[in-house]
Parts: structure tokens; C-alpha cells; sequence
């Protein structure tokens, strides 16, 4: 299985001894212009992504954000810029090789009805003529990586799938081939609160995983501050407001217009701001199925516990029982709970309020990689870090800041040099003026 994902990354991908996997990508003064349309959908964009970052872009509807998105992969070609992959200008080359190494992902998956999980996942590699064998391989590593059993799922079609289960198929499609770039647009806007917060989680474990460069739209502001390393906040046109880190923006907005659109996720700041990962987890009794009940229950009687959380054999948490549960059977059944209040350890602790509240026992089960359990949040956990919360900042985000800027119209961001042309008056001029 790992042979095949080195072999793809080799074909596609650059992995330094970094671990980063993806690709800086440049967006050089592109403007979009509609035909028909009085003014730019995207004027003038100057935006450096960094390699191994996720990028969000927010604003607005109708402000640019999905043409700025399509440009990237040439699904819409630019009315002039450039669009520059590491060093590679990809603005003429041509568009069907540029989208095989550049993934792409849109609301509700946007799978193919007719073609089964296997096949949906595999349309690319299979563009790319892999052999039957490692395209089977790679789907199940795929269906894996995004917490879905290869066996249960890749022969089904998309309409016997949730919508949640869709969203991670178009995920697993989208890195079939490793590109190094993974567009999204919107990924998890057609599910629910609790599903979304699950995606987004998985999301984040994959990237810590894989290190792809992610650039991803969004509506949510508090999803931005979730997923972004960096977030570019766009009023129409795809005029940039702010370009910065989550903690920056909302420390520091560059505008009433930021502050608008922040809006009510400020006041939970550091809510959103703190990870599960930063808390001091509760401990747990922690059993397997098949084991005797009269023992867990010594075992709760000992630690003072009253709940047990019950593991597969992969140390999945596949149950969460009380004594009074346990009083009622002989052994421990290897049913799956899919109620089961579990929260990514990369969620934000507003995340994990939200899936304590609907919990019975007032607290959620925290999962790290490919699910397994690693502890108990609770209520007192997260007010606890509330108080201590400002002092954990994020260590990821502390670093410089990529360039983006709209020709002629420069706003709060400042120039770093970087991959950008020093010579261009108006990113000097961002970088001195601000
Ligand atoms: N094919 C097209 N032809 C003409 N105008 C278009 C076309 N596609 C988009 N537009 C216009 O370009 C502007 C930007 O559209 P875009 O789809 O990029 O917005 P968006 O920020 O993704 O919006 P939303 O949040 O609603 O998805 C809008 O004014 C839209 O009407
Ligand atoms: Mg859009």
C-alpha cells in the first residue's frame, strides 16, 4: 500500500524531507472578465499560496471566490495574469494534464451516479493508465484514509451513500492521483452541523498526514478560522480585504467590513481559536467487546468512573456504556453506537461543545488519527482552557505572511518578497505602505 502512494507521489508531487507534499501556487495579477459582464468577477488578484498550507477563501456571495478558485485548474481561463504552480507557468500549458495534478472537490462530492465508489475514485488514476491491480490498492488506501471501510463501500453507487459519505468520496477522488494541490469548493456545505465538524476534522488529519496545498471557499467564517492556516477575506471582484492568519484577522480585522463579516464569531473567539490538542484530556475506562461486563464494572468501581468506552480492534471507540448498561449484559457486544459523541482532536472546542451538548453524559469521546481514542473532553476541560486559552496560541501560525494584492487597489497586506516579482511597484508599494 505505501509503494503505491510513493509511486504516485513520485509522478506527481515534490515530498521534501519536509513531509510537504504540495505546491506553492501563484496567482500573478489575473483578472477574470465575464463576457457580457460590466466589471471583473476577479480584478487584478495577486495571491502566493504557500506549499503545505490550507488557504481559505471567504467573502461574500458572488464576490469572485469560486472563478478565483476554477482559474487555479483552468476551468475557467484567465482574461490575463499568470498562474504559476512552484516555478512551473502553467497559464498556457495545457488544461487537461494541469487538472489530473491538481484535485478537485465540490459540494455534495459531485460523484458520478452511475459509476460505482471504486470507479469514481479511480477516474483519474485511470486517465493516467495505472494498472487494475494499483488502482484497486489505492482506492481501498483512499476509502482508509477517509474512515470508510473499502469492504462495505466500494462497490456501492453514490445514491446509497449519506451525504456526508459522498463528501468523503469526493475527497478520496480528489487525492486518487496525490496531486499536490487540492481545490474545494464549498465541500461541506450540503451536510449537517455534526457531520460537517466530523469532515472538517478528517480533513485536518489528512493534511497533517499529507501536507497538500489546500485552497478552499468557504461562506463560514468560523469554518475559515477552523481550517485556514491563512484566510483571504474578498469584497466583490475578488478585491482583497485581509490576507492573514485566523488569529491575526480576528485580532486585528482591517476593517469594519472584516468586522461585519467575523460577526458573532468573535465573541467565541477562543472557542474557535482553541484545539481539542491543546486541552488536557479526562482519562476513561477503556474496554473491548468481548470482554466480561462483571469486570469492567470492577474495573469502573476502581478508577470511580461511571462510564466505560468500548473500543474495536483498531482502538475505534465503537461504544460508550454506563453501569447501568453494563448491570444488563454478560458480555461486551461489538455493536457500533452511531450516536457516539466523538470529536476530532483537531476540532475547536466550540466543536466540541456543540457535540457535548447533545450528549448524554454531558461530555464527547476525542479521537486522534484514523480514529482512535485518546480521551474524554468535558465540560469543566473546556472552561478550564477557556481561562487559560490565550496563552496556547497556535505555534503553525506564528510565521510570515504570503503576499496577496489587487493591482491598483492595495489593501492591508504586507509583502514579503518570496516567489513574488520584487520589482512590481504595487507589491512594494504593499509592503512599505502598510
Ligand atoms: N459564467 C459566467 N458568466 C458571467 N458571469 C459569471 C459567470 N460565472 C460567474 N459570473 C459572475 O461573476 C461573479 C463572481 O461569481 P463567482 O461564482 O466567482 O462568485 P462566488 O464568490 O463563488 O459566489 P457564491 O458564494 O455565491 O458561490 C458573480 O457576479 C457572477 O454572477
Ligand atoms: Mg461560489
Amino acid at each position: 500500500m505505501s509503494e503505491t502512494l510513493s509511486t504516485a507521489t513520485d509522478n506527481t508531487s515534490n515530498s521534501g524531507p519536509s513531509g510537504i507534499t504540495g505546491a506553492s501556487i501563484l496567482l500573478d495579477k489575473v483578472t477574470k472578465h465575464y463576457p457580457g459582464q460590466d466589471s471583473p468577477a476577479v480584478d487584478g488578484l495577486t495571491l502566493e499560496i504557500p506549499a503545505g498550507k490550507i488557504v481559505m477563501l471567504v467573502g461574500p456571495s458572488g464576490c469572485g471566490k469560486t472563478t478565483t478558485l476554477k482559474m487555479i485548474n483552468r476551468l475557467i481561463e484567465p482574461t490575463e495574469g499568470r498562474i504559476v504552480l512552484d516555478d512551473d507557468d502553467v497559464t498556457d500549458i495545457n488544461g487537461d494534464n494541469l487538472r489530473r495534478r491538481i484535485g478537485y472537490v465540490i459540494q455534495a462530492g459531485g460523484l458520478f451516479p452511475h459509476m460505482s465508489v471504486a470507479t469514481n475514485i479511480g477516474i483519474v488514476p485511470k486517465m493516467l493508465g495505472w494498472s487494475k491491480e494499483k488502482i484497486a490498492a489505492r482506492v481501498d488506501e483512499l476509502l482508509e484514509l477517509v474512515s470508510l471501510d473499502p469492504a462495505q463501500y466500494r462497490d456501492r453507487f453514490p445514491k446509497e451513500l449519506s451525504g456526508g459519505q459522498q463528501q468523503r468520496v469526493g475527497v478520496a477522488r480528489a487525492l486518487a492521483a496525490d496531486p499536490p494541490v487540492l481545490l474545494m469548493d464549498e465541500p461541506f456545505g450540503a451536510v449537517d452541523p455534526i457531520t460537517r465538524q466530523r469532515l472538517q476534522d478528517e480533513l485536518l488529519n489528512i493534511q497533517a498526514e499529507l501536507q497538500k496545498t489546500i485552497v478552499c471557499v468557504t461562506h463560514d467564517f468560523d469554518e475559515a478560522v477552523k481550517l485556514g492556516d491563512w484566510i483571504a477575506i474578498f469584497t466583490d471582484g475578488a478585491q482583497l480585504v485581509q490576507y492573514d492568519t485566523p488569529e491575526r484577522i480576528l485580532a486585528n480585522p482591517a476593517n469594519e467590513f472584516v468586522e461585519n463579516f467575523i460577526g458573532s464569531g468573535a465573541g467565541l473567539k477562543q472557542l474557535t481559536l482553541t484545539r481539542v490538542n491543546e486541552v488536557d484530556l479526562a482519562e476513561a475506562v477503556v474496554a473491548n467487546s468481548g470482554d466480561l461486563a462483571s469486570d469492567v464494572l470492577s474495573r469502573l468501581d476502581d478508577a470511580r468512573h461511571d462510564h466505560a468506552v468500548i473500543v474495536d480492534q483498531k482502538n475505534r471507540p465503537i461504544q460508550w456504556l454506563t453501569r447501568r448498561q453494563l448491570t444488563r449484559i454478560d458480555r461486551v457486544s461489538d455493536d457500533r453506537d452511531a450516536k457516539l459523541p466523538v470529536v476530532g482532536d483537531r476540532a475547536t472546542l466550540n466543536d466540541a461543545l456543540d457535540t457535548m451538548l447533545v450528549s448524554s453524559a454531558g461530555a464527547a469521546l476525542v479521537t486522534g488519527k484514523r480514529d482512535t481514542f485518546l480521551g474524554v473532553i468535558n465540560v469543566e476541560t473546556v472552561m478550564d482552557a477557556i481561562g487559560r486559552a490565550h496563552t496556547h496560541a497556535r505555534s503553525a501560525h506564528s510565521s510570515g505572511r504570503p503576499v496577496g494584492v489587487n493591482t491598483g487597489t492595495l489593501q492591508a497586506v504586507e509583502s514579503q518578497g518570496g516567489t513574488v516579482d520584487d520589482d512590481d511597484p504595487s507589491l512594494s508599494a504593499a509592503g512599505s505602505g502598510q
